[in-house]
């Protein structure tokens, strides 16, 4: 959730961990802390609001040090403080003992500053520390007493020469450089300083210096892993002329779509092969991946006659009766990181299913704890909603079923040229959004195969702009909603030829009568649509990438309107690494 980044390096280690802030911005915060260690003193400061301004007030890249430790979270309060204390941590996750750990550490004398959970874990370690002396060990021992999730770094005030770091169910990174070394949750947090990466294994822990990096279990036994190179290019993480990080990914579509699609032949072959061979296919996700799921669903079924069950990832376990030994699990993720959606996984694992994802981080827990991953190939996401993840994951579910029934997925090409007409739409979508700004509810309606895309309209629209917004199924409305339609009511309607047209035409009229404001998204014009928003004409599977992007930019541009700031909407976090 929060974004954590430890450093040891070989002069002053503030400004490297301002900067690594600044990259784990997207995951959402409202405060941020850094740590240094020098002259036996940790030298602490926190404060609320974004790490521009605090570095203002604070001026934090004057820390002294080459040792340190930084976090980015929500709810926290302070100024600076000179600590003489004996460890710092920066913690992701939920300690769910903690009260009870805070208890026993109370009796020994230990005295809490705060009301977090977090706070449990440095009076561990440092309980740990007196005895043992030793860093990995009072590390070990504490994460031992540790319940919940956890990914942390600790700085030790009289061994400013290493951090320690530990995980369970969170995810922890170690960037090797060549003077400096690095714990972090997100391989951004570092990626300007170093691309060779290793992923901590659950219930590992790691001590890092400026010169080593050592890996143990729990048991205090060395682990060997060799760094794996990540491929985000560090040109992917720049805004170029864009205004915001969510626009410069909606207009990266052309290209992101056709990279998806360049999948291994031989693993996509295997892919598939997986689910043609399984008794039973379940699909699950979270939030715009789930959007993408239900789209799988509805082509495995109409295309390759596969039955498929699609359940939210947090749902999982209260639905997985019928998982079993002959099931394959079908994850989708941008992060790989998303709680619910790792404990669905693991729970179907236990089951005996196999587990195939489509990821966009390489690397990740899901993609490490899935038999097969596809990934998405559309480079990091930075803009907290998904954006080119979800058309990535669109394209890639195409491929599978296109694969799966033997037929041709048409060349990238002419996808991103579809894609680029649908870009062309921003102007029209642009007004619209500065027109409805002020409406507190939008509607999105679609049926079938367009019906996923409607929830996934509506899900951008509240988290970009904050306008209450719900999407439907266009047969639902006369069930009740049709009760909320007043004059003036914006209601777009996802509508291009095919089978559902005229039926969801006909729901248009419907709503055109009742005072509703008509937005049309199709490749066919009507005088039913108060605006109409112009996609280009193209096989049905291709139809939810080409109305996606406009809702996405509906959404953008609303946010914009409204002074919101569409990369960091309030209150969101770009992976949800806690259930
Ligand atoms: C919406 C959004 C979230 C994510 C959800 C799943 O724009 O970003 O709803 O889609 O949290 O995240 P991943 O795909 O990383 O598992």
């Amino acid at each position: 959730m929060c974004g954590i980044i430890g450093c040891v390096n070989d002069e002053a280690v503030a400004p490297i961990l301002l900067q690594g802030l600044k990259r784990v911005e997207y995951r959402g915060y409202d405060s941020a802390g850094v740590a240094t260690v020098s002259e036996s003193v940790i030298r602490v400061t926190k404060a609320a609001g974004r790490i521009d301004d605090i570095e203002r007030k604070y001026g934090l890249s004057t820390l002294t040090g080459t040792t340190g430790i930084a976090h980015t979270r929500w709810a926290t309060h302070g100024g600076v403080t000179d600590r003489r204390e004996r460890v710092a941590i920066v913690h992701n996750g939920i300690i769910e003992n903690y009260l009870e750990l805070k208890k026993q550490l109370r009796a020994k004398g230990h005295i809490f500053k705060s009301e977090t959970d977090s706070e449990v874990i440095a009076h561990l370690i440092e309980a740990e520390y007196r005895q043992a002396k030793d860093p990995v060990k009072a590390t070990i021992l504490a994460a031992k007493k540790l319940k919940g999730q956890y990914a942390f770094a600790a700085l030790f005030q009289d061994a400013p020469e290493l951090i320690t770091g530990a995980r369970k169910d969170a995810p922890l990174l170690i960037g090797v450089g060549d003077t400096k070394n690095f714990i972090a949750s997100d391989v951004l947090a570092f990626i300007e300083h170093t691309d060779r990466t290793i992923f901590l294994d659950n219930q590992e822990v790691v001590k890092v210096t400026n010169r080593s990096v050592e890996i143990f279990d729990m048991n205090g036994r060395p682990v060997r892993r060799k760094p794996t190179q990540v491929a985000w290019e560090l040109a992917d993480l720049s805004k170029m002329d864009y205004a915001h990080y969510t626009l410069k990914e909606i207009h990266e579509q052309p290209k992101t779509v056709v990279s998806a699609m360049m999948q291994n032949e031989e693993k996509l072959a295997e892919f598939v092969e997986k689910i043609r061979g399984a008794r039973s296919v379940f699909v699950t996700a979270a939030g715009t991946s789930y959007h993408a799921g239900l789209l799988l669903k509805y082509r495995l079924e109409r295309d390759a006659a596969i039955r498929c069950e699609v359940t939210l990832a947090g749902e999982f376990r209260e639905h997985s009766e019928f998982v079993d030994g002959g099931s394959v699990v079908i994850a989708l993720s941008q992060s790989g990181e998303t709680a619910d959606l790792l404990e669905a996984i693991r729970e179907a694992k236990k089951k005996g299913a196999k587990i195939l994802s489509l990821v966009n981080a390489a690397g990740s827990t899901l993609a490490r704890e899935s038999d097969l991953t596809l990934l998405l190939n559309c480079g990091p996401e930075v803009g907290v909603a998904a954006t080119k993840s979800f058309t990535a994951q669109v394209v890639v579910a195409n491929l599978i079923v296109d694969n799966l029934v033997g037929s041709g997925n048409g060349g990238g090409e002419e996808v991103a040229r579809m894609v680029e007409e649908a870009l062309s739409s921003e102007p029209t979508v642009k007004e619209i959004a500065r027109m409805y700004r002020e409406r507190s509810d939008f509607y999105f309606i679609g049926r079938g195969y367009h019906y996923p895309v409607a929830l996934e309209g509506a899900l951008k629209m509240k988290e970009l702009s904050y306008i209450h917004a719900e999407g439907m199924a266009a047969s639902e409305l006369k069930h009740g909603t049709l009760a909320l339609i007043e004059e003036g009511t914006p209601v777009v309607v996802i509508n291009p030829r095919g089978e559902t047209h005229a039926d969801t035409l006909s729901n248009a009229e419907e709503l055109k009568a009742r005072g509703a404001r008509v937005i049309g998204i199709s490749d066919e014009p009507s005088e039913v649509y108060t605006h109409f928003i112009k996609i280009p004409r193209a096989k049905e599977s291709l139809t939810p990438v080409l109305e996606a992007i406009p809702l996405q930019l509906m959404a953008y541009w609303t946010a914009v309107e409204k002074r919101n700031d569409p990369d960091y909407p309030r209150n969101l976090a770009k992976s949800v690494t806690v259930k």
